[in-house]
């Protein structure tokens, strides 16, 4: 529970301040499931993928989700320039999985906005936010990000902001949404490091459950202690980098740091990371299939992330690493093995302190169903799905 920034303004409430709202009813999961959407071009190999950015091809994906018990939908966002990264085009997360919410029913929607970039006013999330929440009743949130690329910056018109200062100004501003998600009066308020003001701001409808879910995703001191003091879900990676060997061996730690400090805080935070799931019926199947992604990298399929765009984030330091590394097949944590096997790795994530995944898959028509065919009951029986 948090304060307005108003002199005597009330204690704001959380989703998890109320024991029906659809962040309390998902935490009941012992390991939360969500789909990590592409809502954007992605080449990672000329290996055969139906893969699509387009909102019918998410949306199928999130209704299916949906229909099998899964938490969450989530996408990435990021603005490039011509050319740049997981291919031409993608859509605003924001306005995608916003929509999403008129099709779906019981999904959490977690849309990742830079919420430094334009600079967009406090009020117009706040405004934005309220309404989503009301049109999903409460499964609606936001995945704050502040954007780590230097080239991203500069295509709003600036040069790239401090690594930590971001998260200040982030944090002011969620302070101020905050507030007029949970304000009684009007607000008027001056940013101290941000650049926008607001009088007498106001408004209504408020959220449902005191405020829309918050979110944020990262790997660095001045992340955590963001997380710590806002977020209700943080997304991480793992420190040894996508290996899962490397995963489990670093996980545990990172993970211990950050419910140690939200504990202390006295706030209760729930960690996620993304995997990427390659999976066949036997070891052998699925050793041919990854064969077939690996081999079809390289050459003018060589990924445009690796371009180098300069970034100041953390989380991908463990990339880096001493450690034995993955196959860079676009996951925090790479999930390879039978159905069995899948299960077990899964089950060791849950160990570390992980609480939840978002999914990713190479394919995601002919995966998606495998998983839900053949691992998804697995997992229940394993105990972490009720
Ligand atoms: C799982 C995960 C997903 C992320 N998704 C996005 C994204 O969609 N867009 C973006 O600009 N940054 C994204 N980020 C980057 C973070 O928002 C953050 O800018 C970056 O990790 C740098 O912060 P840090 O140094 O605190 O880690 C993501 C990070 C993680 C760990």
């Amino acid at each position: 529970m948090t304060t307005s920034i108003r002199d005597g303004g009330p204690a704001l409430k959380t989703p998890l301040d109320f024991p029906d709202s659809p962040l309390s009813l998902a935490q009941r999961q012992p390991l939360l499931l969500g789909v990590f959407l592409d809502l954007q071009d992605r080449h990672l190999s000329n290996h055969p993928t139906t893969n699509s950015w387009t909102f019918d091809y998410n949306l199928s994906i999130v209704q299916k989700a949906e229909a099998s018990g899964f938490e969450i939908a989530f996408s990435r966002m990021q603005w490039l320039p011509k050319g740049g990264y997981d291919g031409e085009a993608s859509l605003d997360s924001f306005i995608a999985l916003g929509a999403m919410a008129a099709a779906t029913s019981r999904i959490l929607l977690i849309s990742t906005i830079h919420v430094l970039y334009g600079p967009l006013h406090p009020l117009h999330i706040a405004k934005y936010g309220a309404t989503l929440d009301h049109i999903s009743k409460g499964r609606w949130g936001v995945n704050i990000v502040t954007g780590h690329r230097a080239i991203e910056h500069q295509m709003f018109g600036w040069n790239r902001i401090e690594h930590d200062k971001r998260y200040e100004m982030a944090g002011e501003l969620v302070d101020v949404v905050n507030s007029l998600w949970g304000e009684t009066e009007n607000l008027t308020y001056e940013g101290k490091v941000s650049p926008w003001k607001l009088e007498n701001a106001w408004i209504t409808p408020k959220p449902l459950f005191g405020r829309p879910v918050l979110v944020n995703a990262t790997g660095s001191p001045a992340g955590v202690d963001f997380a710590v003091k806002y977020s209700d879900l943080v997304f991480i990676t793992s420190p040894g980098g996508a290996d899962i060997g490397s995963a489990l061996e670093t996980l545990p730690g990172h993970i211990r740091n950050i419910k140690d400090a939200a504990k202390k805080a006295g706030r209760e935070i729930k960690v996620l990371i993304n995997p990427v799931v390659v999976s066949r019926d036997t070891p052998e199947e699925t050793g041919e299939y990854l064969q077939g992604i690996v081999d079809g990298m390289g050459g003018d399929t060589e990924p445009k992330r690796f371009k180098g765009y300069d970034s100041d984030a953390h989380a991908w330091r463990g990339q880096n690493g001493p450690r034995k590394q993955g196959y860079k097949l676009g996951g925090n944590v790479e999930v390879i093995g039978s159905p069995k096997e899948v299960v077990e790795q899964f089950v060791e994530l849950h160990r570390t302190g992980i609480d939840g995944l978002q999914l990713g898959f190479y394919d995601w028509e002919v995966d998606f169903d495998h998983f839900l065919d053949k691992i998804l009951p697995l997992l229940k029986e394993a105990g972490l799905r009720v």
